[in-house]
């Protein structure tokens, strides 16, 4: 069921998103937040089709009046054998963090077009598709510097669980980070 997102933004509504139908939308949210290259585009759209064939798989979308899409989350159960869990998995265990990597929901993507940022949209996408996982906590990974997606996670309850993590085919630095679900609400 679609709900109009707890925003200050009263034409953008947030529901259940057709990732597969809408990954290039997607992407292109991904590429205006983010920044994409169109060769980054073109990986990541096999990466996202094939993400969303794993059990459990789920997005949200955060949709204008006109239908626009300017803002997604997806994610999914995490399991030891995906790509993502082996590079982190070494980073983890000489913490003694890797049991965040069983029973962990995964935040895969979130992004928010830059003219629909700073308004509750990606608070809401990610405390609403956590919300609805079974698993008693939610992982992901964030460049390793000071950004609002890092403010943004850590005032959810996500703290860091390994620091400098290095992906094969990332140039920066990642942290791994956890939080216990559900996430934490605003106080006001
Ligand atoms: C991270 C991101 C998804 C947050 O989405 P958003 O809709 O702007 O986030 P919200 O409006 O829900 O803001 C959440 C918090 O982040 C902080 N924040 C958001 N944008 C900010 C900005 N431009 N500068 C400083 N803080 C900011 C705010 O403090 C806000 O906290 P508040 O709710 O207490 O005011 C968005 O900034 C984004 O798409 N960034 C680029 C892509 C990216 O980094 N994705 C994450 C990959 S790990």
């Amino acid at each position: 069921m679609p709900h109009r997102s707890s925003t200050d933004e009263p034409s953008v509504t947030i529901g259940p998103l057709d990732l597969r139908a809408r990954v290039d939308e997607a992407l292109a949210v991904q590429a205006h937040a983010f920044g994409l290259s169109d060769d980054e585009i073109a990986v990541r759209r096999q990466i996202v089709l094939r993400h969303i064939t794993y059990p459990g798989a789920r997005a949200l979308g955060a949709t204008t009046e006109t239908g626009r899409l300017v803002g997604f989350v997806y994610g999914m159960p995490n399991d030891r054998t995906h790509w993502w869990s082996t590079v982190v998995e070494p980073y983890l265990r000489s913490r003694g963090t890797d049991h965040w990597l069983d029973d962990s929901f995964v935040i895969t993507e979130l992004h928010v077009h830059p003219g629909h940022q700073n308004r509750g949209i990606g608070r809401t996408l990610i405390t609403m598709i956590t919300d609805t996982a079974y698993q008693p906590r939610s992982i992901l990974s964030a460049i390793d510097h000071e950004s609002p997606a890092r403010g943004l996670y850590r005032s959810l309850g996500y703290a860091d669980l390994a620091q400098q993590v290095l992906f094969p085919s990332a140039p920066k630095p990642y942290a791994v980070m956890g939080a216990p679900l559900p996430l934490l609400r605003p106080l006001h």
